[in-house]
């Protein structure tokens, strides 16, 4: 019996019945207001989620990076290798693989909702080919620029210092959400490139997670909450379901509850990183600390 914390959701709400009718037989890892994380194989969940019930994906699916090389952290060398499930399986079973979830969330998306995956060069090419062969319409490629990225050790080629984000949305013809004015107008203390009152553009320059970010434990891909807070702002609106196939430790989790009114349904496979995502969804829960 995996249950945590069981509160009731409203009876009628359109997650309430997603999550009663379609996804009964699994426990929740965790169940916090309008959260939901399940420690499961998110190809399992995705199948068992209503057709066009979800407004928004944000996936940040393995890298495949992890190939014994090495890089350099806070000024030593360190191993890249991040886990068994960052490891790729070689091209042919790692297109399978991305193409079994990317096909998995077009069947759950609403016609104008949208998707985001992240990803390096080792996964990104793939995800973006897919999203194409899956009929989904490309709005952006944003870079995601890293002002503090870790120095090249070998000095045979470039420094790797952004990651490539994906926005694309279901249909062509539907109407998407795009929050325009927030992301003209809003405040983004954070990035160095955004000026104020002028169009968002695509390259974000946003630092890696803070300090306190990492309090609860550390995750070796987890994503800056500003990162988070950003995608969720600019393509969602009040009372949306967002879902993170790969939650990890649950940074779109934490920014879900911090801008309010969205509901979230995470899946992550690694029963530690959702102990860590619990621990951060109830710190954001206790404290009063919304960015609205
Ligand atoms: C790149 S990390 C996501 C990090 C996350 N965005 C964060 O901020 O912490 C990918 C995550 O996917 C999980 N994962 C890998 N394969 C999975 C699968 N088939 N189903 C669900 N989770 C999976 C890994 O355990 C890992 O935590």
């Amino acid at each position: 019996m995996r249950i945590l914390i069981t509160v009731c959701f409203d009876p009628i709400g359109h997650f309430a019945a997603i999550l009663s009718a379609s996804l009964a037989e699994y426990n929740p890892f965790l169940t916090l207001k309008n959260t939901v994380i399940f420690n499961e194989d998110c190809l399992e969940i995705l199948r068992s989620i209503p057709e066009a019930s979800i407004d928004m994906i944000f996936a940040d699916p393995p890298y495949m990076l992890s190939n014994n090389g090495f890089s350099c952290q806070n000024g030593k060398r360190a191993n890249v290798n991040k886990g068994d499930w960052d490891k790729s399986r070689g091209f042919e079973k790692d297109t399978i693989f991305h193409n079994t979830w990317i096909s998995a969330c077009r069947h759950i998306l609403k016609p104008e909702g949208t998707i985001w995956i992240s990803g390096t060069y080792h996964s990104i090419y793939q995800c973006g080919y897919l999203l194409q062969k899956n009929n989904f319409h490309i709005l952006n490629d944003i870079t995601w620029l890293k002002p503090n990225a870790s120095p090249n050790l070998s000095c045979r080629f470039f420094t790797a210092s952004h990651e490539t984000i994906l926005w694309a949305r279901k249909e062509k013809k539907a109407k998407h959400t795009f929050n325009y004015d927030i992301m003209k107008n809003g405040s983004f203390p954070e990035d160095k490139l955004k000026k104020e009152n002028s169009q968002m553009r695509s390259v974000w320059s946003i630092t890696a997670p803070r300090n306190e970010e990492k309090e609860y434990g550390k995750h070796p891909a987890q994503k800056p909450l500003d990162l988070l807070k950003r995608i969720i702002l600019a393509s969602t609106k009040e009372d949306d379901i967002v879902l993170d196939p790969f939650c990890g430790s649950g940074t779109t989790a934490v920014a879900c509850s911090l801008l309010k009114n969205r509901s979230f349904i995470g899946i992550e496979i690694d029963k530690k990183y959702c102990e860590l995502a619990k621990k951060r969804c109830l710190q954001t829960l206790h404290s009063d600390f919304g960015f609205f």
